[in-house]
């Protein structure tokens, strides 16, 4: 698909594309803006578009049209979806509110409407901790990502975490073994990975951080070779930023983020379909705490 095409098409139709860092390197060379799950919501709120392209997973499209009710927001796949996303039920957050009455719900933005609906806080892999931070209750339910509540509750040793036990099955896959093989591989290397990684892995690495915070933290470190333990798709952006550097990654894909093609892209641009539809009521209330989220870090 030529990048001319959908620019063209882009222009007729005025609409944007934003894309995850996860999506293919073709996708992002498309894209108005590539971003990690913060910076698309924040960016989210001030687009003058009538059309967003949401090039990423469903629980991506969703909070882009719950932020924006009256745009059109478009997912290149319907079928591109978070696994993670599904991996708490509303029943279980209100069997804790039930159990714990000072109970903050702090859903990780990988999650569904309904999920967020019944949520307080929304947060990202790269604000979770400032969302805490800023919450007066004393326990917090963290959902639905055990990994990464696990991963930022030692920063609060004052409060009570009650981790939920999904996790994302590209992250959740590694372990300190492989990490331990890569750095003897690699001796020289520095090694970054996601907080969606269980918190045994991350005591092997050197920077832990959002998607975006790898991209800078690559810069600060400066070594001339790299292990990025995230999944593939940032390789594109890190050899954009880093030509001379190399990077090595294991075999870590999601496959929802892969749906995503330029040819669905030109499909919705010519057509007008793969349309996201929220609830009027529900984006409502799962609005609220993601407004909670760009509040406090805006
Ligand atoms: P980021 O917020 O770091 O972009 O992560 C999104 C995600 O889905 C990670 O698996
Ligand atoms: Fe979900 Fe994991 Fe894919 Fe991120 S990498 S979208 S958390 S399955």
């Amino acid at each position: 698909m030529e990048i001319n095409t959908i620019e063209r098409l882009k222009k007729e139709k005025n609409a944007v594309i934003l894309a995850h860092y996860y999506v293919d390197g073709d996708v992002q060379a498309a894209a108005d803006v590539v971003g990690d799950s913060f910076t698309l919501a924040k960016l989210a709120t001030n687009l003058d578009a009538e059309h967003i392209i949401m090039a990423g997973v469903e629980f991506m499209g969703e909070t882009v049209k719950i932020l924006n009710p009256d745009k059109h927001v478009y997912l290149p796949d319907l079928d591109a979806d978070c696994p993670m996303a599904h991996m708490v039920q509303v029943e279980k957050i209100e069997e804790m509110r039930k159990q714990y009455p000072d109970l903050a719900v702090v859903c990780y933005v990988n999650s569904t409407a309904d999920i967020k609906a019944h949520s307080d806080y929304c947060c990202t892999s790269s604000n979770a901790a400032k969302i805490v931070s800023a919450i007066d209750s004393d326990t917090i339910f963290f959902i639905p990502d055990g990994n990464l509540g696990r991963n930022i509750q030692g920063q609060f040793p004052d409060k009570t975490f009650i981790n939920n036990d999904g996790c994302c099955p590209v992250h959740d896959q590694m372990t300190p073994e492989k990490i331990v093989n890569l750095k003897n591989a690699y001796p020289d290397a520095a090694v970054f990975a996601h907080p969606e990684c269980k918190p045994e892995v991350l005591e092997h690495v050197d920077y832990k951080g959002s998607t975006k915070g790898i991209l800078k933290a690559v810069g600060d470190l400066d070594r001339d070779v790299n292990i990025i333990i995230t999944e593939q798709g940032l390789l594109y952006e890190l050899e954009k930023n880093y030509p001379n550097k190399k990077f090595i990654f294991p075999d870590m894909i999601c496959e929802g983020m892969k749906k995503v093609t330029n040819e669905k892209i030109a499909a919705i641009l010519e057509k007008g379909i793969n349309e996201i539809h929220v609830d009027p009521a529900l984006a409502e209330r799962a609005k609220l705490p993601l407004d909670r989220m760009l509040a406090i870090c805006n």
